[in-house]
């Protein structure tokens, strides 16, 4: 069985005492489900305190935003994979469509910071999508399969079982404007057909594909219930933690 996935991308947001509050009122909160995870992604400098904080929760996984595409060395301000799998984080989040924009991380960098997290025994939240242009001009299918094609259809089939895939079409990131449950539903089909005739049918059945893009305490259950969606990659709504509970249990 597919695992069912709500992530909260804190992006660059929040201060040590928020933080800490949001991951405390998240545990108390939620519970315990079969094939269900939570993920949290809090900036790198609270990661210890949230790995700390959710430690007795087997379903909660702690994941980084970010890594550095090197191994080790003079890269003053990086963080390192090995760094990170040293205080116990699960997951890194690679290429989101902000650090594809404002840090001109192209699919070289992708892909050396998969490897990175991969080689340092991290699992990988890989982001896709495309922006308001491209869906316009009908382009998505081929952007997708380009980002993907570029980058973790490159790995063998085997490191597959340690990536799950975000679709956050760019137009629908904090935008309020959120891709409809059919628009998403034909994308996260699509994404799964290309794992299917790329790697196999067992890969592309096996594989947990995220919806990001806007989605709320009011839209999620919707999203969730296409057969396609197995969760999300949640950004605002994830500050809050009653709308992210919400968002939770509705999967
Ligand atoms: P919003 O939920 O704020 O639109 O952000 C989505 C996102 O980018 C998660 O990575």
């Amino acid at each position: 069985m597919r695992k069912k996935i709500i992530a909260g991308n804190w992006k660059m947001n929040t201060d040590k005492k928020d933080s800490k509050n949001l991951v405390s009122e998240i545990v108390k909160n939620s519970e315990e489900k079969n094939h269900t995870y939570i993920i949290l992604s809090p900036p790198y400098i609270y990661l210890q305190q949230a790995i700390t904080d959710c430690m007795h929760r087997k379903d909660i996984l702690v994941a980084s935003q970010n890594c550095s595409s090197f191994d080790n060395g003079a890269y003053t301000g990086e963080v390192s994979a090995k760094m990170l799998k040293s205080i116990g984080v699960d997951y890194v989040i690679i290429g989101h469509s902000e650090r594809r924009q404002y840090f001109k991380e192209s699919n070289d960098i992708l892909n050396d910071k998969i490897l990175q997290a991969l080689s340092n025994n991290l699992k990988v939240i890989f982001c896709c999508g495309e922006d308001i242009n491209q869906r316009e001009k009908n382009e998505f299918f081929d952007v997708i399969n380009d980002q993907l094609s570029s980058t973790i259809f490159k790995l063998d089939s085997k490191k597959l079982s340690n990536i799950i895939v975000a679709y956050e079409p760019i137009w629908a990131i904090g935008t309020g404007k959120t891709a409809s449950p059919e628009q998403a539903q034909e994308m996260h089909f699509y994404i799964r057909s290309l794992f299917k005739k790329n790697f196999g049918d067992n890969v592309g059945d096996n594989i947990s594909i995220l919806y990001g893009g806007s989605c709320k305490a009011s839209n999620a259950k919707t999203i969730f219930s296409q057969s396609d969606i197995d969760g999300g990659l949640i950004g605002g709504a994830s500050l809050k933690s009653a709308d992210f509970i919400s968002i939770i249990n509705s999967i």
